[in-house]
């Protein structure tokens, strides 16, 4: 282990607002049950943003998500965790509440050898500081993509005609990934920025991205509807029931609160999305398969290395930053999205002062 400072700096999320400094060096985690790791880069998610303004129930099981993007080093392996000091690693927060945030020069994770096989996950490959991209957000698309296919039994969208609502980092993972399995897709996003963004970044061509008001030009139009918006609201859900065609499924990704339903039915969108069920309803003369997906394993992390890795083309992943900054730079940046003074589309990266 490298030497062990007398502090370290931090961010701190308390009643909305955002804080960096530092903080006394916490030399008690240093404990057998424990990976400490030093981040090289984190990313910001809008679920951090959400936290920031308290409009996400955090599960109790897995506690709060700010700052949960990330790919660093071990720092220190305790000598039950199963962890070698130096390893590249990233970070599921979808397994323990005991870990602190992800946007500090060091990250404390702490539970048996079994919990930090799956929130911690190792790297491959070549030196992720060549090839940057965020893991989480990805292997939750993958995942998301496996609870799709898996009911159906399909191994591909091949002939699939797949529209996406909203072209935020998780409409565009999904985009790839459905064109990768054979899909044709369309992506529509009501803001301007988030389309120009795609195509420039040549993520999506001008036919794939197009504006979510021409969304209802197209009735009955999709086998299968993702809603990847901020907030699944009842508007956009019954957009996505609109392009749906008869039998289509309808995922449901984007924040859901407890209680939501789908419109038009009793479904309860919240419980689908979190339990990841799918519950099929017959609606406006249609047959529609209101499923959902949350959170992700460490296998998903694996798939995704593995798809980056073997289809660099399908998969531009690094070209998704649209944004470099600071850890010192954080508190104001992400207080200016949470006021909705700023937005930027795809995703900002954050990096960590180099390491001695
Ligand atoms: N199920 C899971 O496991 C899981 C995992 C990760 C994230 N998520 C969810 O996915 C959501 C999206 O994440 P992200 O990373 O893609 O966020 P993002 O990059 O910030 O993108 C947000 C998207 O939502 C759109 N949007 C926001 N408000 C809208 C409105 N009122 N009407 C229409 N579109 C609206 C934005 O469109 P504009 O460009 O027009 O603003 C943009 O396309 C998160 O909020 C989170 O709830 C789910």
């Amino acid at each position: 282990m490298s030497s062990v400072p007398s502090t370290y700096r931090t961010t701190r999320l308390r009643e909305g607002v955002v804080s960096f400094g530092a903080h006394p060096f916490p030399h008690e985690a240093l404990a057998d049950d424990a990976v400490v790791i030093r981040p090289h880069h984190m990313g910001i998610c809008r679920a951090d943003v959400k936290e920031i303004l308290g409009s996400r129930d955090v599960p109790e099981d897995r506690g709060p998500l700010f700052g949960h993007e990330l790919v660093g080093s071990v720092f220190f392996a305790g000598s039950a965790s199963g962890f070698t000091e130096g390893e590249t690693v990233t970070l599921n927060p979808n397994i323990t509440p005991a870990r602190t945030t992800g946007f500090a020069e060091y990250v404390f994770v702490r539970g048996t050898k079994e919990q930090l096989e799956q929130a911690v996950v190792r790297v491959p490959g070549p030196d992720p500081r060549q090839d940057v991209w965020m893991p989480e957000p990805f292997a939750c698309i993958v995942h998301a993509v496996r609870k799709l296919l898996e009911p159906a039994r399909l191994d591909s969208l091949a002939g699939k005609r797949v529209g996406i609502v909203g072209a935020g980092c998780a409409g565009l993972m999904f985009a790839m990934y459905a064109r990768h399995l054979g899909a044709s897709v369309t992506v529509f996003n009501r803001g301007e920025a988030r389309r120009a963004f795609a195509r420039e970044q040549g993520i999506l061509t001008a036919d794939e991205i197009r504006p979510l008001a021409e969304a209802g030009a197209h009735p009955d139009a999709f086998d299968v509807v993702v809603v990847a918006p901020t907030v699944a609201t009842a508007e956009l859900l019954e957009t996505a029931a609109g392009m749906a065609a008869d039998g289509a499924v309808v995922l449901v990704y984007g924040g859901t609160r407890k209680g939501d339903r789908f419109p038009g039915t009793s479904v309860d969108v919240d419980a689908v999305r979190r339990g990841e069920l799918v519950e099929w309803v017959e609606r406006a003369g249609k047959r529609l398969g209101v499923s959902g997906a949350y959170g992700c394993f460490k296998e998903d992390y694996e798939e995704g290395f593995r798809l980056r890795a073997e289809h660099p083309a399908d998969f531009p992943l690094d070209r998704m930053a649209s944004r470099r900054i600071t850890l010192d730079e954080l508190p104001e940046f992400v207080m200016d999205i949470a006021a909705g003074r700023t937005d930027h589309p795809g995703k900002v990266l954050i990096e960590a002062a180099p390491q001695g």
